[in-house]
C-alpha cells in the first residue's frame, strides 16, 4: 500500500515546481460544477488544497466526506479553512471504508494513477456505487500521449513515488472502459499540456 506521509508537507510545492498551476486549474474546472447544499465524496484529496478551492466557490451548505489513506495529508487538510461547509475526515484506504450515503458528487483528482489495474477497478466500482444516479463524478488524471517528454515525466514520477511512497503502479491504468457509456455520460472535458492532463465531468446514468 502506498503511503504519502513522507512527502505530505512538500507535495504541493513539488507539484507546482513540475506543473506550475495546471493541476490546480484542472481541479478548479471541476469545482465549478458544484452547487450548494449537496454532498461530496472526495477520495485521495491530499493536503486539503481542494477544500480551500471548494470554499472559495461555495462557502457553506456542502456536506463533504474526505477520505485519504495518509495521516499526514489528513492532518494538513484538517488545518485548511473549508468555510462553513461540513467536512467529515476519514483516514483510511477508500476500499476499507463503509461510506454512509449516495453522494451528489464524487471528486477524484490524480488518484487512479497510484494503482495497478486490479486495484483501480476495485476502487472505481466502490466509489461508483456511492454516487447517486444523476450525480457527477468530477475526475482528473494524467493521460498517455505520444509525446516523449510526457512519457519521460510519467516514468520519473512513477519511480519517484514508488521509491518514496511505495506506489504500486508503473503505468497509467485504463480508465476509459470503466467510465463505460452504458453507465456514464461525459458532460464536459478539458485538457492541459497537449492532452497530458485531462479533467472530465461524468454523469451517472439512471439505469432501470
Ligand atoms: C497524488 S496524491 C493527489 C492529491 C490531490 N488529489 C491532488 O490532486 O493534489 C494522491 C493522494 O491519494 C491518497 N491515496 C492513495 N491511495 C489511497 C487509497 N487507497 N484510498 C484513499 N486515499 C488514497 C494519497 O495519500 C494522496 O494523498
Amino acid at each position: 500500500m502506498s503511503n504519502y506521509d513522507i512527502i505530505a508537507p512538500y507535495y504541493d510545492r513539488l507539484s507546482r515546481i513540475i506543473f506550475g498551476k495546471k493541476l490546480k486549474v484542472a481541479q478548479l474546472f471541476l469545482i465549478e460544477q458544484i452547487k450548494p447544499c449537496n454532498s461530496i465524496l472526495i477520495v485521495g484529496g491530499g493536503d486539503g488544497g481542494v477544500l480551500e478551492a471548494i470554499a472559495s466557490h461555495c462557502n457553506q451548505g456542502l456536506f463533504i466526506t474526505y477520505v485519504d489513506s495518509s495521516e499526514k495529508m489528513i492532518a494538513l487538510a484538517k488545518a485548511i479553512d473549508a468555510g462553513k461547509n461540513e467536512v467529515n475526515f476519514i483516514t483510511s484506504k477508500v476500499e476499507d471504508v463503509l461510506l454512509p450515503q449516495n453522494y451528489d458528487y464524487v471528486f477524484t483528482a490524480f488518484l487512479f494513477d497510484n494503482f495497478s489495474q486490479g486495484t483501480c477497478n476495485r476502487i472505481f466500482y466502490k466509489i461508483a456505487e456511492n454516487l447517486r444516479s444523476g450525480g457527477l463524478w468530477l475526475y482528473a488524471d494524467f493521460v498517455n500521449t505520444n509525446n516523449w517528454g510526457h512519457q519521460l515525466l510519467l516514468k520519473s514520477m512513477f519511480l519517484f513515488f514508488r521509491l518514496l511512497c511505495g506506489v504500486e503502479s508503473n503505468k497509467l491504468p485504463g480508465m476509459e472502459s470503466l467510465f463505460n457509456k452504458d453507465e456514464f455520460s461525459c458532460n464536459d472535458t478539458k485538457c492541459w499540456m497537449d492532452g497530458f492532463i485531462k479533467a472530465q465531468v461524468f454523469e451517472k446514468k439512471d439505469i432501470l
